[in-house]
């Protein structure tokens, strides 16, 4: 397995030495008679550090195909999502029971919230998925947006257009809108999140004073260089478009170019690399600090998604509160675990689990992990094995119906921050409060 090194770069990569046209994009005839393809993922004129593209060169057209006809939809769930009221309340999720049946990547995905409109190119799709089996004679796109995916267990094979992109829990994937891939299974079953961003591409957030390096490094994000399979399977392609799942059957395998090059591509990011920041003197920085990429929104500095993550990191504040602290944002939060503890949430966060807290939704650590806290020694400690991550947005995000009424969706959330005892005030003082 091989990969090209940095974030977005502009690569060039053959499977069969000579299938690249050389000094043009578009020759009157393209070596070995592959078919020359344009793939954009921002519109022809967006500005240079905006635009992403890249050229294919594929053995056969990927025009050449029969028309899409609508496909069972399963669960699957797209913006505007509507479907039942969005909850102001606090909600959080058991991890789902995989399933008895065998079911792949895309029969195994389910949509649990979500907001905007894939038609607008706003807002983010979140899914989960339980597969049991590898996709077999099928490859899925998704002409709603880029997909960032998240295993929790298992790995996952993408074998892709352009190359193949190896995942293991803790590491993430990125598949850009319109690429299709196969999803397989090297552990024979996978779970994991989806983050479906209908928005602007996901990039590296801007560093600020931090400076030249830090958080997600470019360097540590890997693109596949081009691999392909010449097979005369017949292959059913399912796209998802407007929300809806559609098929097709093609007599031939569509991972099917031969070389490639440009700077929209599948790339993998190992989150054990990110460079966690955080205080060396007193109270921990806003999350954002832990943010490995965002999609912005037309508002700078206001995210239609940005990707964090809460990965293992030394906690040193002095005379601080360490865990997050109590808070009410306006930005809402969809989180999940991969693996281990939240430093926020003594119990029932429990990997494969979710929970969502919406615009302005009073949240925070639960009693024991503020009692913990108050009254912990603070020395240098390490949070270990732990790998938490969130998807935050400018917009509500709102629960499908399956989300809102499937078991694992836990009744007593609530209960967890409902014990937390009165603030004591100085006697005199709390008397005449009380009587005023
Ligand atoms: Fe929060």
């Amino acid at each position: 397995m091989s990969y090209l090194s940095g974030f977005g770069n502009d690569v060039a990569t053959e499977a069969v030495t000579g299938a690249l046209p050389r000094g043009q994009n578009s020759p009157q005839r393209v070596p070995f008679g592959l078919y020359a393809e344009q793939l954009s993922g921002t519109a022809f004129t967006a500005p240079r550090k905006e635009n992403r593209r890249s050229w294919l060169y594929r053995l056969r057209p990927s025009a050449e195909h029969p028309p899409f006809a609508p496909r069972a939809q399963g669960l699957v769930r797209s913006g505007p999502f509507d479907e039942v009221p969005p909850s102001p309340n606090r909600l959080r999720w058991s991890p789902p029971e995989l399933p008895e049946t065998a079911q792949d990547f895309v029969d195994g995905l389910v949509t649990i919230a979500g907001n905007g409109d894939a038609a607008a190119f706003a807002g983010i799709g979140v899914h989960m998925y339980l597969a049991t089996r590898s996709m077999v004679d099928r490859v899925f796109f998704d002409a709603d947006g880029e997909l960032l995916i998240v295993p929790q267990a298992g790995a996952l094979r993408l074998v892709t257009e352009l190359g193949v992109l190896d995942l293991t829990p803790g590491e993430i994937g990125v598949v850009p809108r319109g690429v299709r891939f196969r999803a397989e299974l090297p552990d024979g079953r996978a779970v994991g999140y989806v983050c479906e961003n209908y928005g602007a591409l996901f990039r590296l957030p801007e560093l600020g004073p931090i400076g030249a390096n830090g958080l997600a490094n470019s360097r540590d994000f890997l693109t596949p260089v081009a691999a392909f399979e010449d097979s005369s399977r017949p292959t059913e392609v399912v796209q998802k478009f407007q929300g809806k799942l559609w098929s097709t059957t093609l007599g031939h395998s569509p991972l099917d170019v031969v070389a490639w090059h440009g700077n929209l591509a599948p790339y993998k990011y190992d989150l054990r690399l990110f460079n966690t920041i955080g205080t060396v003197s007193f109270d921990h920085p806003d999350p954002s600090i832990f943010t490995v990429l965002t999609s912005p929104s037309e508002v700078p500095g206001t995210a239609n998604c940005d990707f964090v993550i809460f990965p293992p990191r030394w906690m040193v504040a002095e005379r601080t509160f360490r865990p997050p602290w109590f808070h009410r944002n306006v930005m809402s939060e969809l989180m999940g675990l991969v693996h281990g503890v939240y430093d926020a949430k003594a119990g029932g966060f429990a990997p494969g689990g979710a929970s969502l807290h919406n615009c302005m939704s009073g949240h925070g650590p639960d009693k024991t992990s503020y009692e913990r806290a108050i009254s912990a020694e603070l020395g240098p400690h390490k949070i270990e094995d732990t790998l938490a991550f969130m998807f935050e947005s400018r917009w509500v995000i709102r629960p499908t119906r399956f989300a809102m009424e499937s078991p694992t969706l836990q009744s007593d959330y609530d209960a967890c921050w409902a014990s937390f005892e009165k603030a004591q005030l100085p006697g005199a003082q709390a008397q005449s409060q009380e009587k005023a």
